[in-house]
């Protein structure tokens, strides 16, 4: 039997929760052994796969549950086996409703805070790494791993209830409560009721809304930021980019190529009255796609992300002329770091700064493609543009 009827679970919701409840628990492992796992030159590439690894179950577990509330909704719910237990039902029925929101909360949170940070661990979907409407800021990511943190918690304590509550049924009551989710055994007696249907939803809303303003307010400041491994250290000072574009043109047999890079983060100072500032910018070279070549570049090779999955701009601002601009500083690329010297133009309208501007680089400055002497497979300048629209935050 496919569907529900009103004492019975059909396949599709029994493949739903068995199907999210075993990559929730898995998802909960490995956010709990990255959490542990001290981080040194020797663990990155494991934690690297680890938490793409996490992100991909976690994005994996939304795109199921959106699919299994469309499929509930359209179902009857199977009646409470025990009606009369009033206290009983409810909390069972609560802990439903709880477990419903964690299954859009935790990954939620997970992809906000991925979506704000430079991460080092893409997700392994086909589709965009990052949420539209999500800037790069350091201080969102933090909120958002508070949540996602203490929203880990009620979802742990809920499941642990949850299964409590199953194995008390199967072992010393032996009825047919996990019969009926297990393999669709008939259970319970089709014209019961259940308890006011509102109040166990509104007891899971009240619990939702204690986590989720508790991770706003009392416990925000409370989060152990050393634990927040994957961040860099800076905090978002000035400006917040709300987009932009960081491409890269290589040469290849001739040919032009131009790439660019998804996930980078620009911490920006600037003042408008002196024309002078700084920047900093962390890219992200795991996010670098180059047309058909990007493996190569990506590869030990080129821009060798297994083991530098990080780049790092730092430079000084200072206004030229009017809207030009440029910043001096360095470029820290597979490990070499070489001065480098940004042109740009910076224009600036009712609060809102568009910057576009670009540099060349020489690999060889780098170290890069130094298995390609000349210039026959891979030119030696790569041409980077940047173009991003950034708000003053007060
Ligand atoms: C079913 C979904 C998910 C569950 C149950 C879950 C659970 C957890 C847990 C228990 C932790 C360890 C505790 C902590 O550091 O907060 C964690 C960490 C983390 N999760 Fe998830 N997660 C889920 C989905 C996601 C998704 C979709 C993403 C991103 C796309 C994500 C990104 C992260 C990151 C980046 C961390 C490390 C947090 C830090 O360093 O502060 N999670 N998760
Ligand atoms: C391995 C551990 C688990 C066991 C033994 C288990 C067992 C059960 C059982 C027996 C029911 C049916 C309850 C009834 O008929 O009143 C149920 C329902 C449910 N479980 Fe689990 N469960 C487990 C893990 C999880 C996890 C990890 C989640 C979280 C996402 C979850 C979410 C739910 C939800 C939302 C329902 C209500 C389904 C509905 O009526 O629409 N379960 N579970």
């Amino acid at each position: 039997m496919i569907a529900n009827t009103d004492n019975r679970y059909g396949l599709v919701a029994r493949l739903f929760h068995w199907t999210i409840a075993i990559l929730v628990l898995a998802d909960i492992a490995l956010g709990l052994l990255g959490k542990f796992t001290p981080r040194t030159g020797d663990t990155v590439a494991f934690l690297q796969v680890l938490y793409s690894t996490h992100k991909t179950i976690g994005v994996t577990v939304l795109s199921l549950a959106v699919l299994r509330v469309i499929w509930a909704v359209s179902q009857p719910r199977p009646v409470p086996i025990h009606p009369e237990r009033r206290f009983e039902t409810f909390a069972a029925e609560a802990a439903h409703w709880v477990l419903y929101a964690a299954i859009f909360v935790l990954p939620l949170s997970g992809w906000v805070m991925h979506s704000a940070e430079v991460g080092f661990a893409p997700i392994w979907w086909p589709f965009t790494q990052n949420l539209p409407f999500i800037p790069k800021s350091e201080s969102l990511a933090m909120t958002a791993a508070t949540v996602h943190w203490i929203s880990g918690i009620v979802l742990a304590v809920t499941i642990a209830a949850h299964i409590s509550g199953a194995l008390k049924h199967a072992v010393l009551e032996r009825d047919g409560t996990l019969a009926r989710m297990w393999n669709g055994r008939e259970a319970g007696n089709g014209s019961a009721t259940h308890v006011k249907k509102s109040a166990p939803l509104l007891a899971a809303l009240v619990i939702w809304a204690f986590t989720i303003g508790g991770a706003l307010t009392v416990f925000a400041p409370a989060h152990d930021v050393a634990a927040t491994s994957q961040r860099s250290a800076q905090q978002t000072a000035g400006w917040v980019v709300r987009n932009g574009n960081l491409s890269i043109t290589i040469t290849q047999i001739g040919a032009q190529v131009t790439g660019g890079f998804e996930n980078w983060q620009a911490d920006i100072v600037y003042d408008p009255e002196t024309g002078t500032g700084s920047v900093k910018t962390v890219i992200d070279t795991t996010s670098l796609t180059l047309g058909s070549v990007t493996d190569q570049a990506k590869g030990p090779e080129f821009f060798d992300v297994t083991n530098h999955a990080q780049a790092v701009f730092e430079g000084d601002i200072l206004r030229i002329d009017e809207a030009k601009h440029t910043a001096t500083g360095t470029l820290t690329l597979v490990g070499q770091t070489f001065p480098v010297t940004l042109d740009f133009d910076l224009e600036l309208t009712n609060g809102t700064a568009t910057v576009s501007g670009g540099t060349l680089l020489d690999r060889r400055d780098f170290g890069i493609g130094a298995a390609y002497p000349d210039e026959s497979s891979v030119g030696f300048s790569v041409e980077v543009l940047i173009e991003l629209t950034a708000t003053l935050i007060e």
